[in-house]
């Protein structure tokens, strides 16, 4: 079996704890570019001086030159600017804009076949500009927000409930911003639905806390901005793709007419394949539901005009 190669685009918090993920698990050779020089080299040396105890031989190069990053199996980007206390996620939104364009066309260019998996943010509107500088199909353009999103839905009903997070199972659809739509009638312990095993305050309370998810941690580190979980989510799409393994996982793809929204990413369930994003799946959604959908939809266009205007 040839070996498959991932670069990751920003050797911060994201992308190097993400980058010894997929090193780690043997999954591929990691290619890890930063603007800043030495940083990338630094951390991927450092990663590879692991490998000998962790016990794993996929091969972690650290360059500045996107010449390194030539025939990659996929690309994840999380170049950009993190998220500081008081600042939205939308505040990041022409500066990260410059950024991605810039990195998706250097990192596109050597690697035509590519499938992309965008973390920075604004993630939905980052996915419009990594698909423009890219000139990729829909399939191959996606992004990481719906897996974390409903990662923390996942550990929060966990803790609530006493119950092992194995057991759980959520999905948290729209925007990765203040309207994303966490879905309790499809979030289950051991196929329960939440809202037969909590009371209605209670399942809005975690649904709160999961809208807000991002912002909690931000404002515990006061530095910066979530990495661990983002890096295991990131991952898990990374091990979809290059294990074929046709996982159902909430991402940001472009819509062409599902759910009724037309040309724009927002996340939704898709099956993650060795073709990238292979199919969209629509679930049935109670008005209510469908409603905080489009206006989660409707904040991701806003975000898309404003970099179109
Ligand atoms: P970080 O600041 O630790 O790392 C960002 C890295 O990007 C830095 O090393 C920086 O030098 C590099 N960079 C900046 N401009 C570059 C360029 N032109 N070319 C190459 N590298 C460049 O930030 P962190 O915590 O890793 O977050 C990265 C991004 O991911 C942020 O935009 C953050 O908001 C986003 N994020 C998104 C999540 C999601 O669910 N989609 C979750 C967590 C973070
Ligand atoms: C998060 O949700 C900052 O978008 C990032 O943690």
């Amino acid at each position: 079996m040839s070996r498959h190669k991932v670069t990751v685009i920003g050797a911060g918090n994201v992308g190097a704890t993400a980058a010894q993920r997929i090193a780690e698990a043997g999954l591929a050779d990691v290619v890890l570019v930063d603007i800043v020089e030495g940083l990338p080299q630094g951390k991927g040396l450092d990663l590879a001086e692991a490998a000998p105890v962790v016990g794993h031989d996929a091969r972690v190069l650290g360059t500045n030159d996107y010449a390194d990053t030539a025939g990659s199996d996929i690309i994840v980007v999380t170049s950009g600017l993190a998220r500081q206390p008081g600042m939205s996620r939308d505040d990041l939104l022409t500066r990260n804009a410059g950024i991605v364009r810039a990195v998706v066309a250097a990192a596109a260019a050597v690697s035509p076949e590519a499938i992309l998996i965008i973390v920075t943010n604004p993630l939905d509107a980052m996915c419009h500009v990594a698909m423009e500088a890219s000139g990729f199909p829909r399939e191959r353009v996606l992004g990481m927000a719906g897996v974390l999103d409903s990662a923390r839905f996942r550990a929060f009903i966990a803790m609530e409930l006493g119950v092992s997070v194995e057991d759980t199972h959520a999905f948290v659809l729209g925007g990765h911003g203040d309207t994303m739509v966490p879905l309790p009638r499809y979030s289950t312990v051991a196929g329960i639905p939440i809202t037969e095993l909590l009371p209605p305050d209670r399942v809005q309370a975690l649904v709160d806390r999961t809208a807000k998810g991002g912002a909690e941690i931000v404002a515990l580190l006061k530095t910066g901005s979530a990495y661990y979980a983002p890096a295991a989510a990131t991952f898990e799409m990374v091990d979809a793709i290059l294990r074929d393994r046709k996982r159902v996982l909430p991402c940001a793809t472009l819509l062409t007419g599902e759910y009724g929204v037309d040309g724009l990413f927002v996340g939704v369930p898709v099956v993650l394949g060795a073709a990238g994003m292979e199919r969209v799946i629509e679930i049935r959604l109670c008005d209510d539901e469908a409603a905080a959908f489009q206006r989660s939809a409707a904040a991701v266009r806003e975000l898309v005009e404003v970099l179109h205007a």
